[in-house]
């Protein structure tokens, strides 16, 4: 079976982001599902400016490059005031222009959320996914993962510790290899 190549991609900038922990723990259970993360960085492109589009910045060309080489897209993401990050929002700005030149177009992709809130950033899933139909891409609907009181889940190093939360993205993972597969 062919090893699925995924743009993983955090929306925290967070040197200690829980979010970009995720995303970690998530790089090293993917090879068990047929699937090769491959983190992108969203945290060196510039503010989206319409004048730019027509020549790209580099750091915006590499971005689009590794969203158009990827079978699919894994967002996590935090909730910035019920929201996703500006920078999320930012990156997919980018992705989709030029006009006609759209890096996520008929992509399949995942997402998750962790938040330090009780509620795991489940508004911010629910606004991306309404972003997202712009640009054509497709979130798998379940399972979910949105982890909350992320203190609790994650350790001082950033390592996902807690059992029921990696259990959790390991079935995630498992139902995004086959989603993905889908749309091969
Ligand atoms: C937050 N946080 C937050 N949490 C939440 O559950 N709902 C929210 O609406 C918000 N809003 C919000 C706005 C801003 C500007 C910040 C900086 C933070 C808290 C957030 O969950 C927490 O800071 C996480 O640790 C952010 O994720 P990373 O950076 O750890 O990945």
């Amino acid at each position: 079976m062919k090893t699925l190549n995924i743009a993983g991609i955090s929306g925290s900038l967070r040197a200690q982001s829980y979010n970009t922990s995720l995303l970690r723990a998530v790089e090293r259970y993917a090879p068990e599902y047929g699937m090769h993360v491959d983190s992108v960085d969203i945290g060196s492109l510039p503010l989206f400016n319409e004048d730019s589009e027509r020549t790209l910045p580099a750091a915006v060309a590499i971005f689009k490059e590794k969203i158009k080489g990827a079978d699919g897209v894994l967002f996590i993401t935090p909730e910035y005031n019920y929201s996703i990050s500006g920078s999320l929002k930012n990156a997919i700005e980018w992705g989709t222009r030029p006009h006609a030149d759209n890096s996520f177009d008929g992509k399949p992709a995942g997402i998750m959320s962790v938040s330090t809130g009780i509620l795991g950033g489940v508004r911010a899933q629910y606004h991306l996914r309404q972003i997202l139909v712009s640009p054509d891409v497709y979130p798998m609907n379940y399972p979910e993962v949105m982890v909350g009181l992320a203190k609790e889940k994650f350790d001082e190093a950033g390592e996902l510790v807690d059992k029921k939360t990696q259990e959790r993205v390991k079935e995630f993972l498992k139902e995004f290899s086959v989603w993905v597969r889908r749309f091969q």
